[in-house]
């Protein structure tokens, strides 16, 4: 049976980006196998986050993913922070990773922004957190976006080293990467990955955004020379092919389909169709988490039962490691 992990970060906002990349193939996933969902706030902390912002968020996400179609019923929601098997398993990983392994990283090279003295030792230990959160549960698929794929990697390898060194300890898990929708850039740049800490809000469309802010960022989103309302997967026309695979996404229909749908129309009518096609798709997702957000104690008692129901697990995976390590009495 398939064994899904998956985690997202409580910072700022979650974008469309985050939704047809990551989010709306964990719903698919959660009648696929056993689904468990992570809201990573230990993955938050590597750079400053304010207290109060950070545990209101953390709430926020539980809703979003809830939302958008995670049943609680079928996947497991919890906290991070609320396993302590994830940072215990992360620090004897650490003893298993190379300094040179972890400094190829290209997230950690574009985050510290080449000035690696000023960012904080969490950071660069990112995706050792990482590989304990994927490990620690014996997954076997890893749903994300293209930017984690290295990350994927890097938890491969260790996985790999340690089951060579002890004997089989870690299944080694697969990512899960949907190629159409892997990679969402940026609406003002379409050489940039759509990310949630853009200083420009028009770059990215939030899942809370209104309608009118869903039609006046469309609007505003930069577009190719040329009016032809079609894709080009090798790269000429960036902008137009980001935007057909986001009305793709959201509608589930075929970039060919709706290349033919506007056919000799202009770039006006195709933005208006796409906002209104996201407005569509996002507005029950609206409805729900304000809903869900009335009632955070409904939500406190849904990542409590996941962190509970998870536990035996976790604690399964870190003592069967500690033991093969030679750790403890
Ligand atoms: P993050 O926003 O870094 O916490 O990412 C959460 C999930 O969304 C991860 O699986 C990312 O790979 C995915 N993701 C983030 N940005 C994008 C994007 N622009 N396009 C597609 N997937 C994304
Ligand atoms: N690093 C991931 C991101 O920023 C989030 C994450 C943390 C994650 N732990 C994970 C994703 C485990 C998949 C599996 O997108």
């Amino acid at each position: 049976m398939k064994k899904i992990f998956s985690g997202i970060q409580p910072t700022n906002v979650i974008h469309i980006g985050n939704y047809l990349g990551a989010l709306k193939n964990w719903v698919a996933l959660q009648d696929e196998g056993e689904a468990i969902y992570c809201i990573v706030d230990l993955h938050a902390i590597t750079v400053p986050q304010d207290p109060k912002i950070l545990k209101e968020k953390i709430l926020e996400t539980a809703a979003l993913f809830i939302a958008c179609g995670v049943d609680p019923s079928k996947a497991t929601l919890f906290v991070q922070s609320s396993r302590p098997e994830h940072s215990e398993l992360s620090w004897i990983l650490n003893c298993f990773t190379g300094m040179g392994e972890l400094k190829r990283m290209t997230q950690f090279k574009d985050k510290s922004g080449g000035d690696q003295d000023n960012v904080t030792a969490g950071l660069f230990d990112y995706p050792v957190l990482m590989a304990a959160d994927i490990l620690l549960y014996q997954t076997t698929h890893v749903p994300v976006g293209e930017d984690q794929k290295q990350h994927i990697e890097i938890t491969r390898d260790i996985a790999q080293r340690i089951n060579s060194k002890y004997g089989e300890t870690f299944t080694v898990p697969e990512p899960i990467i949907k190629q159409s929708t892997a990679r969402i850039m940026a609406l003002d740049d379409p050489s940039k990955k759509m990310s949630k800490s853009s200083p420009n809000a028009s770059s990215f469309i939030a899942l809370t955004d209104t309608p009118d802010q869903i039609r006046e960022k469309i609007k505003k989103a930069t577009t190719d020379s040329g009016s032809e309302i079609k894709s080009s997967p090798t790269g000429e026309k960036p902008a137009i092919t980001n935007l057909l695979r986001i009305f793709s996404g959201m509608t589930g229909r075929e970039i060919p389909d709706i290349e033919r749908e506007f056919e000799g129309k202009g770039y006006g009518e195709f933005k208006n169709a796409l906002a209104e096609a996201i407005i569509e798709e996002l507005e029950p997702i609206h409805k729900k988490f304000e809903e869900l957000m009335a009632d955070k104690e409904a939500l406190h008692q849904i990542l409590t039962q996941g962190s509970q129901k998870i536990a035996p697990l976790a604690q399964e995976t870190l003592n069967k490691v500690k033991e093969k390590v030679g750790l403890g009495i």
